[in-house]
């Protein structure tokens, strides 16, 4: 059976739902903090991952909104940070994501996400969104204690699916993500929800600014 493998946070939920909440907590400043927060979690996560000190990509998300608050200087206390990590457990969904994913298992792609995400952290999104009935698996790179974009968290995509790299199909909105997959292997598709600038690292086969085109695409 064909598979498409998807990245969570920011392709299928969005990670800047967290600025509504920390909008309310310090007006003004939700989107720096929604903005600064990612950029610190993908930040960790490579150090860590270079540095050969693991942690999960819950403590990473931790640890980042630690940073966030000291050099925003928010004064956040712990309930507060507390409350803003939940938000970051029931991410909001894109509007396209459930027509595109519903589109895509009635064509008979197999679908599964492949994030940084722990086991719950994706477990959790996915039922927030009601999204289980779409997938038929939610790998996660802590299984293998290493995150994208290592050669160990992609193969989980292969392994699952028993399948090459080329004969897969995957999906991220983040840039990079979409270049590395490239140089695993995989059909990369890239959401460029933002209109950023292509990275300098390997093209990804096909680029969409939403999951409607990944659907064109596939059909094509
Ligand atoms: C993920 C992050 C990288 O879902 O967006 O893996």
């Amino acid at each position: 059976m064909p598979a498409v493998l998807f990245d969570a946070y920011g392709t299928l939920f969005d990670v800047y739902s967290v600025a509504e909440l920390a909008e309310q907590l310090r007006p003004g400043k939700g989107a720096a903090i929604a903005a600064l927060l990612r950029e610190k979690q993908i930040d960790y996560t490579r150090l860590r991952t270079m540095s050969h000190r693991y942690v999960d990509f819950w403590q990473c998300t931790r640890d980042a909104l630690q940073f966030v608050n000291a050099q925003l200087k928010l004064g956040l206390g712990s309930d507060e940070l507390d409350a803003l990590l939940s938000a970051y457990a029931k991410l909001k969904p894109f509007a396209d994501a459930a027509p595109a994913l519903a589109a895509l298992k009635a064509q008979g792609f197999a679908l599964a996400i492949l994030s940084n995400g722990t086991p719950k952290m994706l477990r959790d999104v996915v039922d927030a969104a009601g999204f289980g009935h779409y997938f038929d698996a939610l790998l996660s790179a802590d299984t293998v204690r290493s995150f994208k974009t290592t050669d160990e968290a992609y193969s989980l995509g292969t392994q699952w699916a028993g399948r090459p790299a080329q004969e897969l199909v995957f999906v991220s909105s983040n840039g990079w993500d979409a270049a590395c997959a490239t140089w695993f292997g995989y059909r990369t598709f890239w959401v460029n929800r933002g209109r950023a600038a292509t990275e300098v690292l390997a093209d990804p086969h096909q680029i969409g600014h939403g999951l409607d085109d990944l659907v064109q695409w596939l059909k094509a």
